[in-house]
């Protein structure tokens, strides 16, 4: 597997950062590409399988833009302001353009399936547009937006999976890595893009995805993340062996790959996830004990506006369920503040749920209406932006506070530590990650640990996001 590119996501779901990818040295064309992701954390993973495609075709990536041939932005939708972002961005590039009027830009994913052809009326620097389930066809596409055509592709598609695709690692710190196991949702929430942008759901090949994880432990890698909108509803017929791989199975067979490979997954949805993944979860230690169970809204009602098909009591059996099985099991959440007709009394059901699920860790929005979507047809977006963000702010001190009161239980604990680098603030300290997916940072004295590395580490002491510790046994 190659391990050549560095890249930054820029996310505007999961709060990271910006990133774009290395110079590599396979460049048989002697041109570059250059790529910039923004969105959740499919679109850093497909970024991956552009780059894999491109560099088949002879490109070699650059992580500086002004020397690239071709600029990709991999686009979200899920919020307004996402694509004002990407917006943004577009700006920035128009007068590397006007310097050098042969380079390319193209703009992938999300917002270019959303806006299709719209796209190339509405910024006139962009020379190609492709969807989510076109990405094989990019070759073809630059060349022909080499010709001076403009080039698009948005057919999203059934089937494809990009299973055979072997993705290059971007931005990799060579312990953690993201494995696509299903594209699309089928689930419909009301206030949600995401079923128009990336289509039907359709899961991946098992044996790609164990055959995946197997290669990256092979290269070093310590952790793999599967990555679907909703993996509970994996589901794939092994037709050679008459057996039906659900998402406890496939689970289970990547933890196989090896007991020193950790597995995490996201997301998961509250009506879908089962007994079984539950008890594959405590089955196998290598299996993180970490769930991340968006919630949206407490009250019933809204639940039932936002079409997510679960009530308020539901969601409250499932996070005692997911505690009656797995203890010391990390949860977290996605909250949307202000969905239309949300009243006080719904807003103060979302605060006492968070209270009640005691979420490590959430993340928080308000509602923004997007074009198309159900909610967008059939309800009035009502609740007034003061509103909204008031009502936001609620949450994230609520959140604030419960992430506090989880850190501050941790103190004297000892955790199983995998180290992915140096600390942000010092190359003394170590950063890892607990199997509950809370970042420790710790000194590396002298025990000579690296980074892929585990350790054991007792916490001493925390601040709202991270824990602090040291290292109590080699
Ligand atoms: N498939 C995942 C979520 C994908 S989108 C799931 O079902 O949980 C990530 C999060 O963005 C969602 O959980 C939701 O909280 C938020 N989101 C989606 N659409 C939104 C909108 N129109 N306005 C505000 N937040 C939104
Ligand atoms: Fe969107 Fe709902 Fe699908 Fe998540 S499950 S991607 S929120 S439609
Ligand atoms: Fe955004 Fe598309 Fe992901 S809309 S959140 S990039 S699936």
């Amino acid at each position: 597997m190659l391990d050549l590119a560095t890249g930054k996501v820029h996310d505007e779901t999961r709060q990271g950062e910006a990133f774009a990818p290395f110079a590599n040295d396979v460049n048989q064309h002697n041109k570059k590409f250059y790529i910039e992701s923004y969105g959740c954390q499919m679109n850093f993973s497909d970024s991956e399988i552009v780059a894999s495609i491109l560099q088949e075709e002879g490109f070699g990536a650059t992580r500086n833009y002004e020397e690239a041939d071709l600029i990709l932005l991999n686009t979200c939708s899920i919020r307004e302001k996402a694509e004002q972002t990407v917006r943004k961005r577009l700006t920035e590039f128009r007068k590397i353009k006007e310097a050098n009027p042969g380079m390319l830009v193209g703009v992938l994913g999300c917002m270019a399936e959303r806006l299709k052809s719209k796209f190339l009326e509405e910024e006139k620097l962009v020379d190609i547009v492709v969807g989510p389930d076109a990405y094989r066809t990019l070759p073809v596409l630059i060349e022909e937006a080499e010709t001076g055509q403009k080039a698009v592709n948005v057919l999203l598609s059934r089937e494809e999976t990009y299973a055979d695709i072997s993705p290059v690692r971007l931005d990799s710190n060579g312990v953690t890595a993201f494995v696509s196991i299903m594209r699309g949702c089928n689930n419909m929430c009301s206030f949600c893009v995401v079923p128009f942008t990336r289509g039907r759901e359709r899961s991946r090949d098992a044996y790609s995805i164990v055959a995946e994880a197997q290669s990256l432990f092979d290269c070093g890698y310590k952790e793999v993340t599967l990555l679907g909108q909703n993996v509970d509803s994996y589901y794939w017929m092994d037709e050679a062996n008459d057996e039906i791989v659900t998402f406890g199975k496939l689970l289970e067979k990547v933890a196989l790959v090896s007991s020193t490979l950790r597995v995490r997954f996201s997301t998961s949805h509250p009506k879908d996830i089962t007994d079984e993944v539950l008890h594959t979860m405590a089955k196998h230690e290598n299996i993180c004990n970490y769930i991340h169970l968006p919630l949206q809204s407490g009250s019933t009602r809204v639940l039932q506006l936002m079409n997510r098909t679960y009530t308020r009591e539901w969601y409250i059996a499932k996070v005692n369920r997911i505690r009656e099985i797995i203890p010391d099991c990390g949860i977290s959440s996605d909250v949307i503040a202000g969905f239309c007709t949300e009243t006080e009394e719904d807003h103060a059901d979302t605060l006492s749920m968070m209270q009640s699920s005691a979420y490590d860790m959430s993340y928080m929005f308000f509602y923004s209406e997007r074009p198309g979507t159900l909610a967008a047809k059939r309800y009035k977006d009502d609740v007034p932006e003061d509103v909204k963000k008031r009502r936001l702010k609620e949450i994230v001190e609520l959140q604030n506070k419960l992430s506090y009161e989880s850190n501050s239980k941790d103190v004297g604990k000892t955790f199983k530590v995998l180290i992915e680098g140096n600390s942000k603030k010092s190359e003394a300290d170590w950063m890892g990650r607990s199997s509950q997916n809370k970042v420790i940072v710790f000194p590396k004295a002298d025990y000579g640990y690296k980074k892929g590395d585990y350790a054991f580490v007792q916490v001493t002491d925390f601040t709202q996001a991270t824990l602090i510790g040291e290292v109590v046994k080699k």
